[in-house]
């Protein structure tokens, strides 16, 4: 059982949309700014009663459904957020109950900024190759805009909140598997915790992380082409963390890639950090974009730093 296979995905988006209009009557920006520097056109924000878990739960019962397996076949929910909106119950024990996951189904939480669903998904795989079990729930979910200063304009156009999930297999059949993850501690990205006394909204040091972000992308996709033995070629789909367009653009011309391969939905969600993988993923499947049998590869980077890239065949279903 060396192969990972995704069968199904979700996605839950809040149904508030902030466009760039918007948001240059709140703060001193622009469409044109926001747009060439970044290719962010609008977001979504949660409302009142919506939150990280609310939206994860709901992706997570759209992928098990179109999974077609039932909660008992279910042997691990690993969520990764920054933003969960109770310290505990974790968000994945909040998925467990209303999913009526077994109890023997373990769910935890990962923190991993915007390489969170990379690692999820390797923690996901880590525990069915430990524990045993077949199939895996792994979701990516955010609230950002409670994170952010609504009067920071070097922030505050750049995040939105939604989620994302996917169901994944062991397999032995012809799906590849490659993983590599990294850190480097880190406060170039930083948001605040209980401690802060819920006033310290998200930083940036936007260049130091656009700089790392050139970086850790090709070299983290490098890696688990050398490993699977694949080349870009062989890839029918990288999703990379949509945090802006020109980042995913300097990688795809550094590798000589065909941008074709490169998915984006940046301009229409922002930056959702550990939701922007599964998200995309979720829109690639429902769009019919994503075909069985083809080879996909995802690459996140982000707070912490955090860093981490994953291969992995798609099964569909
Ligand atoms: O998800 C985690 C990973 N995150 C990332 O990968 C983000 C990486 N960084 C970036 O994407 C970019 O650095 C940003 C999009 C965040 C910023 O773009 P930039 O080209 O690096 O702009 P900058 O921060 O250097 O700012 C350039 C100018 C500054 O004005 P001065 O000093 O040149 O007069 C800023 O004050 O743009 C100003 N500025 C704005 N102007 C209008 C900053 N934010 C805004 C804004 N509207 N929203």
């Amino acid at each position: 059982m060396n192969g990972l296979q995704l069968i199904a995905t979700g996605g839950a988006l809040p149904e508030r949309t902030v466009t760039n209009e918007d948001l240059s009557r709140m703060v001193d920006t622009s469409d044109e700014w926001i747009t060439t520097r970044t290719g962010i056109r609008t977001r979504h924000y949660c409302g009142d009663a919506e939150n990280a878990a609310t939206l994860a739960i709901s992706a997570a019962r759209q992928a098990l459904e179109r999974s077609g397996l039932a909660p008992e076949d279910i042997a691990c929910c690993v969520c990764a957020t920054l933003s969960a909106p109770d310290a505990t119950p974790s968000v994945a024990c909040q998925v467990q109950r209303a999913l009526h996951l077994p109890e023997g189904c373990p769910a935890l939480d990962v923190n991993a900024a915007c390489s969170g669903f990379v690692y999820g998904a390797a923690v996901a795989r880590g525990l069915l190759a430990t524990l045993g079990g077949a199939y895996a729930l792994v979701i990516g979910c955010e609230a950002l805009s409670r994170l952010i200063d609504p009067a920071d304009r070097s922030t505050c156009v750049l995040f939105g909140d939604g989620a994302g999930a996917a169901v994944f297999a062991l397999s032995d059949e012809d799906a590849p598997f490659a993983v590599t993850l990294g850190a480097r501690g880190d406060d170039a990205i930083h948001a605040g915790g209980p401690d802060r006394k819920g006033s310290a909204p998200i930083t940036m040091d936007g260049k130091a992380v656009f700089r790392f972000a050139v970086d850790a992308l090709p070299r983290s996709l490098n890696k688990i082409l050398q490993e699977t033995g694949l080349t870009l070629d062989d890839l029918d789909w990288v999703v990379c963390h949509q945090a802006n367009s020109r980042i995913i653009d300097h990688c795809v011309k550094h590798l000589n890639a065909d941008a074709s391969k490169f998915y984006k939905n940046m301009d229409r969600h922002g930056n959702t950090s550990a939701a922007s993988i599964p998200v995309a993923l979720n829109e690639l499947a429902e769009t019919g974009k994503l075909k069985p049998g083809q080879k996909v590869a995802c690459v996140g980077f982000g707070g912490g730093l955090t860093w981490g890239g994953i291969l992995f065949g798609y099964k569909g279903d």
